[in-house]
């Protein structure tokens, strides 16, 4: 199949939420990406930096193949064998108390809002409710992320946003003076 055939399909099917590059990828293996007919592309994305083992590592392979003929989700209100092992492991490798797993960036994202505002409102500062984000930074889909994310193409058709967010100019500790005590 070709390019444009993937094109139209998902013109039909999906919600145009990404602009693509024009190539399409069947799969990988190591650090090389692969497309049909078999062309082959070095990797130098790492599906925006989370791809860091390679494509088809034979270990994770096993793993996911072994933890899928046996159990895939089970929901948060469930103890499993592994959430805490890979918690510790975590924390033993970064030095940091503890860990919050989650699906993707602009929930990591949400939560560092919601951290942040959280430990504000323990310490008694409930006035302190302010965010300040990069210009130019882009922080995920979720409304929060949108809020905190200056480009005016992906934060404006979503008005009103979250108030009480500043963008601060890249490498301009002035800026980033003066709005942090605003
Ligand atoms: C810097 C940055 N933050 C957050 C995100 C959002 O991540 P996700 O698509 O996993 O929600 C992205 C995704 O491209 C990103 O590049």
């Amino acid at each position: 199949m070709s390019l444009a055939t993937w094109q139209t399909a998902e013109k039909k099917h999906l919600i145009q939420t990404y602009d693509r590059y024009q190539v399409v990828l069947t799969h990988g293996k190591g650090v090389h990406l692969y497309g049909p007919g078999g062309k082959r592309y070095l990797d130098f994305l790492s599906g925006i930096g989370v791809m860091a083992l390679g494509y088809a590592h034979p270990v994770v392979t096993k793993v996911i193949r072994e933890q899928s003929s046996r159990l895939v989700h089970a929901s948060n209100l469930f103890y499993t064998p592994f959430q805490s092992r890979l918690a510790q492991r975590l924390a033993k490798l970064s030095g940091l108390d503890r860990a919050f797993f989650c699906n993707s960036g602009t929930e990591a994202w949400e939560a560092a809002l919601k951290f942040a505002r959280a430990y504000a409102r323990e310490r008694g500062h409930r006035g302190r409710t302010r965010f300040l984000a990069l210009e130019d930074s882009f922080h995920g889909r979720t409304m929060g992320a949108v809020a905190t994310t200056a480009t005016a193409k992906y934060r404006e058709p979503f008005a009103p946003v979250m108030p009480g967010v500043a963008f601060v100019k890249r490498d301009d500790i002035k800026d980033l003076r003066k709005k942090f005590s605003a």
